[in-house]
């Protein structure tokens, strides 16, 4: 057993944990350079956790420059066991609808303009991402949204563009239509791909905004109407956060499904 240090990744809207005890702001350095910012650390029910604004406070980095490497790697430094992911998208499904959340299992990467691993010269490892989060934090994140009374879909393919502008019309609908995907966002790839290098559980809570544009009921995607959902969803985003601590427990035996061994048999580079 070791101990559970839950991090939580928060995206627009969440700038914090609320009922942190021994709360303090910490400066990590990393070969990778820093940090989107700080990292606010402390126990909720007897658990360490710790938080990380993904775009910093005052929403400084824009999906493209957040430093993912630098991010994944400070909370690996500081000692987390798992990493919660906790973004807006936009959704490709009537039933999933503005204000409801989804329980990514899946990703589809369309992201270009960012370093995507740990790995290169030097050191070359190939980590499996076929199953890119942790049922058992996954499991969680889904039990903590329903205690909190939230709209939650228990999985969803996650497509993660790299922006910052919006889909057009064509390319939403052919996401939605030819590819598959349920959700859209611009920030959970490579975090994902690198938390799997780091061998660290997890799992992405996707709070939907918008319809993207593809629905034709509703108008373009556009900021200000984002900003308006994304308020109420920040709330129930802060809810499901304080339950996970009582859920996850403060014991934690190896992952059953080996996030935390994932470099086991990835590593071609010989030793020595
Ligand atoms: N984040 C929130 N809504 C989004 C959308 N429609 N496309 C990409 N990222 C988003």
């Amino acid at each position: 057993m070791t101990a559970t240090k839950i991090a939580v990744i928060g995206g627009s809207g969440i700038y914090d944990i609320d009922g942190l005890q021994g709360a303090e702001w910490v400066t990590v350095k990393t070969p990778w350079g820093a940090p989107s910012d700080a990292i606010l650390t402390g126990t909720l029910d007897g658990v360490e956790m710790a938080f990380l604004p993904r775009h910093g406070r005052g929403h400084v980095h824009s999906p493209s420059t957040v430093p993912y490497r630098a991010n994944i790697d400070a909370l690996k430094r500081i000692g987390c066991t798992d990493v919660i992911s906790v973004s807006a998208c936009g959704s490709f499904r009537d039933e999933m609808a503005p204000g409801d959340f989804v329980i990514v299992d899946q990703f589809i990467d369309r992201t270009f303009a960012r370093e995507k691993s740990f790995f290169g010269t030097g050191c070359v490892a190939h980590v499996s991402v076929a199953h890119p989060t942790c049922p058992r934090l996954g499991a969680a994140c889904l039990e903590a949204a329903r205690d909190a009374g939230i709209t939650v879909h228990d999985g969803g393919t996650y497509l993660a563009m790299e922006g910052p502008q919006f889909s057009t019309l064509a390319e939403s609908r052919m996401y939605r239509e030819s590819w598959g995907a349920d959700v859209i966002g611009m920030t959970n790839m490579p975090e994902a791909k690198l938390a799997r290098e780091a061998e660290l559980c997890y799992a992405s809570v996707a709070m939907i905004t918008d319809y993207d544009s593809w629905h034709p009921d509703h108008g373009e995607v556009d900021v200000t109407e984002i900003i308006k959902t994304l308020m109420g969803n920040a709330e129930k985003g802060r809810d499901l956060v304080r339950r996970l601590p009582a859920l996850l427990g403060a014991d934690r035996a190896p992952c059953p499904h080996g996030c935390d061994r994932a470099l086991e048999y990835a590593i071609l580079t010989q030793e020595g």
